[in-house]
């Protein structure tokens, strides 16, 4: 359905990378992350028909936890991006994985958009995953547009939510529309900007079909038609936030100070074509990517890019990844050779993909703000940097410190091999950190939520056919240790061989028992940096 567009989307500029916009949706599960995501594509034509993304967010309920995760991730391959076009614009939907617990792999999808829309249930609120997605991006300064869905059902009153957006999140909020009525007495949107009554020519509060132009809340389309006391409500709804909330300035918006909030409803279509607009209008655009010694400008002419996620053995019989490469920085073409940095080498980039919804394509150009995938058998990880040859690195992927730590159990030991290949890769996947204990044989893993240790047990065991199980361990944090003066740095984990193991790259990590330890090991050594996180390089 085309409807009108008030607000005229930035012209196709002649410059690809500024028709980009990348973006993310965050939530918390249940909130309308799926529908919206199925409506975006929809209105972009990404495909045809509702219900292929529909069809992943049941098969997700119907489940345990573990089977959750497991199944979304064999259909979130060809999800993870989702690009359509729309006015010229293309747009890269990148999926955040939907799993409760905060993981890794989540972070990392995040430094790989310029933008995130965040969907709130007009009844809940902000939930805990929000929150968390949240700051997230605010540690990353990434532009957030708000989406208040679910209006059509009950919900709280719009300036209460608004407010609540404000206080929690400490943000700018600058209402761009406001429903008209919620519940039982829901008749659609109202775009007081453009004086815009988005409504349904159906029975009341039906599916969104109709776009009202209207001189203002005195106008008889919407009086003669909407309840009195909606009318009321409503009235008093637009003039309270005029007085109560700043303009929109996009400024303070790029520079993730302000949110401008949309009230709407996935299911029934009623703001959908106000946000995918206003993004198309708005911006971003891509932006610089730091990284080593300078920031890489999407303006520049060599190609340079960065992996942000890693899927494994998306079939079982081949040991095949796919990388998934954010470009930063000039026009990719298919059959470039590109710098490996980290490893020093040139790949020849032969048969990269590009991900339109449902479907993979060959890529044939790509430019900054897109994500190609590019198949490999391990050689590339998450962090690294693909340039025409100069040796730079992205920086800003870091690793978390894990708030769970467990010791392998193997049930054969004849299959130590495969146990190791099996963690290494969701290691690779950022679904587990490994530790390799300075004393004693058994690895560690560390997650950030519990329920990625039964992944990883039935990861295992269907795709490496290996038995493990966990023990408990007496630590429950790790950092990472850093000192300026080598020689301390040696003396101090040959002193404390029991507490130290090395990660994955063979950095060490000091395991403790509490976070009193923590606080008590690090003054006791002033001259050792204990690291929360650690920088992928
Ligand atoms: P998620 O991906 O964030 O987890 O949420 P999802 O889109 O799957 O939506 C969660 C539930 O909320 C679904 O209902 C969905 O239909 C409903 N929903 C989404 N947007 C709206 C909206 O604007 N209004 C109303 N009233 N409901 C909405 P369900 O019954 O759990 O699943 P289903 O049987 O409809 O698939």
């Amino acid at each position: 359905m085309s409807v009108i567009d008030a607000e005229p989307v930035a012209k196709a500029s002649a410059i690809p990378y500024e028709n980009r916009r990348t973006f993310a949706i965050i939530s918390h599960p249940d909130a309308g992350k799926t529908t919206l995501t199925e409506k975006l594509l929809l209105s972009g034509g990404a495909i045809r028909a509702a219900g292929q993304v529909r069809a992943r967010g049941e098969r997700r309920r119907a489940r345990s936890d573990w089977m959750k995760i497991e199944q979304e991730r064999g259909i979130s391959v060809s999800s993870s991006v989702m690009t359509f076009e729309r006015d010229g614009i293309v747009f890269n939907l990148l999926d955040t994985p939907g799993h409760e617990d905060f993981s890794e792999d989540t972070y990392r999808t995040l430094t790989a958009v310029d933008a995130a829309i965040m969907v709130i249930d007009a009844a809940k609120g902000i939930e805990a995953q929000t929150r968390k997605l949240f700051e997230v991006c605010r540690l990353r300064d990434i532009p957030i547009i708000t989406f208040v869905n679910k209006i059509d059902r009950e919900g709280r009153h719009p300036l209460e939510a608004l407010d609540e957006i404000q206080e929690a999140l400490a943000l700018d909020v600058t209402p761009m529309t406001w429903p008209v009525g919620m519940g039982s007495d829901f008749f659609g949107v109202y775009d007081w900007k453009n004086k815009l009554f988005r409504t349904s020519s159906g029975d009341r509060g039906g599916p969104f079909d109709t776009v009202k132009p209207v001189t203002g809340l005195d106008d008889e389309q919407l009086t003669g038609v909407v309840f009195d006391r909606v009318m009321e409500e409503l009235t008093e709804n637009v003039e309270l936030g005029s007085e109560a909330y700043p303009e929109f300035d996009r400024e303070a918006f790029l520079e993730g100070h302000m949110t401008p909030v949309f009230f709407g409803s996935a299911l029934r279509d009623y703001g959908i074509d106000e946000v995918i607009s206003f993004i198309a209008r708005h911006g971003p655009s891509p932006h610089s990517q730091p990284a080593t010694g300078r920031r890489i400008l999407p303006g520049e002419d060599k190609v340079s890019g960065f992996v942000f996620k890693v899927q494994a053995n998306m079939d079982p019989k081949h040991r095949d990844r796919i990388a998934f490469v954010r470009l930063c920085s000039g026009t990719f073409k298919r059959g470039m050779k590109l710098k490996h940095v980290r490893a020093s080498k040139q790949i020849a980039v032969t048969a990269p993909i590009f991900f339109f919804a449902e479907e993979r394509e060959i890529a044939e150009t790509a430019y900054p703000g897109d994500v190609i995938g590019i198949p490999n058998h391990g050689q590339l990880r998450v962090g690294d940097t693909l340039t025409e040859g100069e040796d730079i690195h992205v920086t800003g992927l870091p690793a978390f410190a894990p708030e769970v730590l467990r010791r392998v159990r193997l049930s054969d030991t004849m299959r130590v091999k495969q146990m190791r290949q099996g963690l290494e890769d969701l290691a690779e996947e950022g679904l587990v950190q490994i530790f390799k204990p300075a004393i004693g044989s058994n690895w560690i893993v560390g997650v950030v939520g519990v329920l990625q240790l039964d992944v990883v047990v039935e990861r295992l065991r269907q795709e490496y056919s290996t038995e493990i199980g966990f023990d408990a361990v007496q630590y429950n944090t790790a950092r990472w240790v850093e000192a300026d003066d080598d020689l301390v740095l040696k003396k101090f984990l040959e002193a404390n061989r029991v507490n130290v193991a090395n990660d994955r790259d063979d950095k060490p990590v000091f395991l403790f028992k509490s976070a009193w330890e923590v606080n008590y090991i690090s003054e006791k050594n002033p001259d050792i940096r204990f690291r929360e996180t650690r920088e992928i390089v």
